[in-house]
């Protein structure tokens, strides 16, 4: 932040807090960090989580790195740097979001551990919660979704993250899913399951509130 700025402006609390909006909604809210190599099905799982907690009248909301960069990231390229600020931005998203009460679904590649854990860091402790969508290279080129490995590979793409540009998969993720060799469905019934653990559902709600 420049420092001018930074000496002028107020935060601005309200009357009603991220508590009473989840009372409101009946359920916790949390972000739920999906990363993973191109075509490893960050997308594809965070709209069939999506319509599952939908099913459960719980409210979601997705970030979608491609969707974004249509709009709030239309500045940013894949540089390091690039990447990084899309990341950070991202993340200030999910952290609004999650204080309106949404469960935050974030699907973006984000490449770099630091950039990932400087998003953490700024969190509520326990609110960012990391999803390896975990797929060999090998198989998203097969996958090739959007026709972008052929692209790489012609020379089109540079800097394409898992083939010319890194990709540091996480070393304590809060849930690894290998997309690889799971089912859509068995995916989204383990973070459904992650989400029950930690309480963050309606029955879970239901009963805090009773107690
Ligand atoms: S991130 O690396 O900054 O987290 P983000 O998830 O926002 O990436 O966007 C990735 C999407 O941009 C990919 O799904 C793909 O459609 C597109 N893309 C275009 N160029 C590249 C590239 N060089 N590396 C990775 N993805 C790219």
């Amino acid at each position: 932040m420049k420092e001018e700025n930074e000496k002028h402006i107020a935060w601005h609390s309200s009357y009603i807090t991220r508590e009473d909006r989840e009372r409101s909604n009946g359920h916790r809210s949390c972000i739920l960090w999906l990363t993973g190599l191109s075509g490893s099905g960050k997308s594809t799982l965070a709209a069939a989580i999506e319509k599952e907690l939908y099913r459960q009248q719980c409210r979601s909301y997705i970030l979608d790195g491609d969707n974004l960069r249509h709009g709030i990231n239309r500045d940013l390229g894949f540089d390091p740097e690039d990447r990084s600020e899309n990341i950070r931005r991202i993340g200030e998203l999910a952290k609004l979001l999650a204080d309106a009460g949404m469960i935050t679904i974030v699907a973006a590649i984000s490449p770099y551990r630091q950039d990932r854990d400087n998003v953490r860091a700024v969190c509520k402790p326990g609110d960012f919660v990391e999803v390896y969508v975990q797929c060999t290279v090998e198989e998203c080129e097969r996958r090739d979704p959007k026709g972008l490995y052929k692209k790489v590979r012609s020379g089109e793409i540079k800097h394409f993250t898992g083939i010319s540009a890194p990709y540091e998969p996480p070393l304590q993720a809060e849930l690894v899913l290998r997309t690889d060799e799971l089912t859509v469905s068995d995916s989204v019934i383990e973070v459904m399951s992650y989400i029950r653990s930690r309480q963050l559902d309606r029955a879970s709600l239901e009963k805090e509130m009773e107690s």
